[in-house]
């Protein structure tokens, strides 16, 4: 799996506090068929990372990931809250996903759903950025109306769930949303999120006890992000036809039409 969302790097936002946790953590990655993930340390008002200290990071991580044998290949990028892509151009670009300086992790508000969203994303493809959303499962507003997702992926925005979603550890909402979003096709890739050996859903496994297709998980946590990665276009998404597959959460509520 490449997974494009984890807070890797110690002592820079609410991730690992130490480069020991930060090897814990690489491990376990490593351990559930993660290969490749990108550090997305926070910058915000409270965790304001700079470009060069994440530099800085992801080179010391990846000379004691080598040093430790772990089979982990450690990217850059950050995930920007919306307050920050009011950021100068040439500033935004060095905060880019996985070395692309075109590509920005964005993350969606935990509350309340900005007006300014769509147009600062419309202006950001204007200027040559395509933005990840992160997580927007796990926002009240996405969650009482997915639709809300479906412009900014139609105007070409991509969409990350976190893996833990999926597996139903952050609540039945975040969960059913995710599958909601899943089955509207408005979801690009599956991340962890992890903020270090915190118990969060690592890997594919838990996508595919989800989803249920394998095809689908491939292209979720594969093929997808490489070619996101690279800026390609992302590959046609398999079978979309039989995603009726997905799994109900038990006891949850049916999706809304
Ligand atoms: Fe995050």
């Amino acid at each position: 799996m490449i997974d494009l969302h984890v807070h890797l790097l110690p002592d820079l936002d609410d991730g690992p506090s130490s480069i020991a946790d930060s090897l814990e953590t690489a491990r376990l990655l490593a351990g559930a068929g993660v290969h490749t993930v990108a550090a997305t340390p926070h910058v915000r008002v409270d965790y304001p990372s700079e470009p060069t200290a994440i530099d800085r990071g992801v080179a010391a991580l990846r000379t004691a990931i080598a040093e430790a044998a772990i089979p982990l290949d450690v990217l850059g990028g950050a995930e920007l809250s919306f307050e920050q892509l009011r950021r100068p151009t040439a500033e935004l670009r060095r905060f880019g996903l996985a070395g692309n300086p075109s590509l920005l992790l964005v993350e969606t508000p935990y509350l309340g759903w900005p007006l300014a969203l769509e147009r600062t994303i419309f202006d950001l493809r204007l200027a040559g950025f395509t933005v990840v959303l992160a997580h927007p499962e796990r926002n009240p507003d996405v969650q009482g109306d997915p639709v809300l997702v479906e412009r900014l992926v139609r105007s070409g925005t991509l969409v990350q769930v976190t893996t833990s979603s999926l597996a139903g550890v952050l609540g039945n909402r975040a969960r059913e949303t995710a599958l909601e979003l899943l089955e509207r096709d408005l979801v690009h890739l599956v991340g962890s999120d992890t903020h270090g050996p915190d118990g969060r859903a690592l890997g594919a496994e838990p996508v595919r006890r989800a989803v249920g297709d394998r095809a689908l998980v491939r292209w979720l946590t594969e093929d997808s992000p490489a070619a996101i990665v690279a800026g390609r276009r992302v590959p046609l998404r398999p079978d979309p036809i039989r995603r009726r597959r997905f799994r109900r959460p038990r006891g949850g509520r049916g999706w809304p039409r």
